[in-house]
């Protein structure tokens, strides 16, 4: 997770996610702890970390990293697993991958995923874009990533705002294979 705006997102995405996966290791940024608190009112603690208080209920097997710890395993390529989600994805966080300026876990784990070619999903979100970044975000995807901007759909005309972001939720769990039932598919 980072600092853009959308930590409902990654909310709603973890909740599936962690009974699908084994484990899943977690990394926030200095920021998206800032900005998951304001938008969620929920304060995430690295020391005494929980994922109760924002998940609703507590899963051994999210395990949070450090965001500055290399010793940890998706910092190295022998580390193999099922891909990497950065949801909410900051354009400064982009922008750093698109440059191959590991200088977090997070980056270094993107930049990882890259260079094995593993999976790698990038969920931005912001707007207007500048030409900078709409470039970053055409490098990445020329670099293997898939780009899934944060544009939630309203066909199926969502009645809240957690129905709203399961919009967008679905589309990422799509990407990595897993089944959702969270939105229907679409059919004629
Ligand atoms: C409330 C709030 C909302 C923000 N929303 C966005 C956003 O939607 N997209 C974005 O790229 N940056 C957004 N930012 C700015 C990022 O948090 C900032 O660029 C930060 O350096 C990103 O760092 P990180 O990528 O390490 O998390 C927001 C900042 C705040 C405080």
């Amino acid at each position: 997770m980072t600092g853009a705006s959308g930590a409902i997102y990654a909310q709603r995405f973890l909740r599936v996610a962690a009974r699908h996966y084994k484990e899943i290791l977690l990394i926030l940024s200095e920021q998206a702890l800032q900005v998951a608190a304001t938008e969620l009112g929920v304060h995430l603690f690295r020391d005494n970390f929980s994922t109760r208080d924002w998940l609703g209920e507590e899963f051994e097997n999210v395990r949070l990293l450090a965001s500055r710890d290399y010793f940890t395993p998706p910092a190295s390529g022998s580390f193999r697993h099922d891909g990497m989600v950065i949801v909410p994805c900051s354009m400064g966080s982009a922008g750093r991958i698109a440059h191959g300026i590991s200088d977090d876990l997070l980056t270094r784990s993107a930049d990882v995923c890259l260079k094995e070619k593993r999976k790698l999903i990038l969920v931005p979100r912001e707007m207007p874009m500048n030409v900078i970044m709409l470039r970053n975000l055409a490098t990445l995807a020329e670099a293997g990533a898939t780009v899934l901007p944060a544009c939630p759909a309203w066909y199926g005309r969502p009645q809240s705002l957690e129905e709203l972001a399961d919009t967008v939720v679905a589309r990422i769990l799509q990407s990595l294979g897993v089944e959702q039932d969270l939105v229907p598919e679409w059919a004629r």
